[in-house]
């Protein structure tokens, strides 16, 4: 990696700062961006759905550039918008569906899973592939999704699914990029499973919080993770190790 530390979360605009990062650099990118549904941010980011499909372009032209061949990009996307940006990823996408064992029931039929649309780089593919297209996050409990101290944001993804996307998609001891840090769950994923990371969170002390909550998580017990590779990958992750 040239130019920009791995294992920082960086404060700034990723726009602003993904030139620093050269091209073909990182395994796999795997972000969570505002949705451009006008949600309210406890930390005072402004989600414009106006300029949402801007936002997108830049992030999968930015993604695409910077993964290496063969490796895999994950972007988060609202259901609500689906319609409007799937036409606007690379042609051989997927969805990897990012669903919850709990849902509030309100009404309607809940939004049990997100959607995460994903693509291979053209290439030999970096990782092995183990992993299914599918995650059932344990948003039942919050201790278990380690989500303990993640109560400064007011959108934090589930651990456990982030930690199952970065050790199946994300080779051993690769860089894994998050253009969109807030708590800093890619981080923390990245960290635990003896990945490199490199993130941004544009509002200062977000960054700041999510700099801190990844100091309080160790890396998992190299036992766990032989076993999750025996596995296929398919193990559940391991939470008890915050501080
Ligand atoms: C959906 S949240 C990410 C949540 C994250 N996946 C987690 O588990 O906590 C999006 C975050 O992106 C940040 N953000 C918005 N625009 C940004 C930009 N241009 N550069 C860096 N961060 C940005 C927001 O402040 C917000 O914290």
């Amino acid at each position: 990696m040239a130019s920009l530390q791995t294992n920082v979360i960086h404060t700034g605009d990723c726009r602003e700062l993904a030139s620093l990062i050269p091209d073909n650099s990182v395994d796999l990118v795997l972000t969570d961006p505002p949705f451009g549904i006008g949600f309210q941010y406890s930390n005072g980011y402004k989600d414009d759905p106006e300029t949402y499909l801007e936002l997108l372009r830049w992030i999968i032209k930015e993604s695409e550039r910077v993964v290496k061949d063969g490796g895999l990009v994950f972007v988060f996307q609202a259901m609500t918008r689906l319609r409007e940006t799937w036409l606007l990823f690379p042609e051989h996408s997927r969805i990897f569906s990012a669903a919850k064992n709990f849902v509030q029931m309100q009404g309607d039929i809940p939004h049990a899973f997100d959607p995460v649309v994903f693509w291979r780089k053209e290439g030999v593919p970096l990782s092995k592939g183990f992993g299914r297209d599918f995650f059932v996050g344990n948003t039942a409990n919050t201790n278990n999704r380690g989500l303990a101290n993640a109560d400064f944001h007011s959108c934090p993804r589930p651990l456990d699914t982030i930690t199952y996307m970065v050790d199946n998609f994300c080779p051993a001891d690769g860089i894994v990029l998050d253009w969109f840090m807030g708590s800093g769950t890619t981080a923390l994923a990245a960290k635990m499973t003896g990945r490199e990371y490199i993130g941004f969170e544009v509002m200062k002390e977000t960054a700041e919080k999510a700099c801190e909550r990844v100091t309080k998580v160790n890396p998992m017990p190299l036992r766990h993770l032989t076993q999750r590779a025996a596995d296929g990958g398919n193990a559940a992750p391991e939470f008890s190790n915050f501080e």
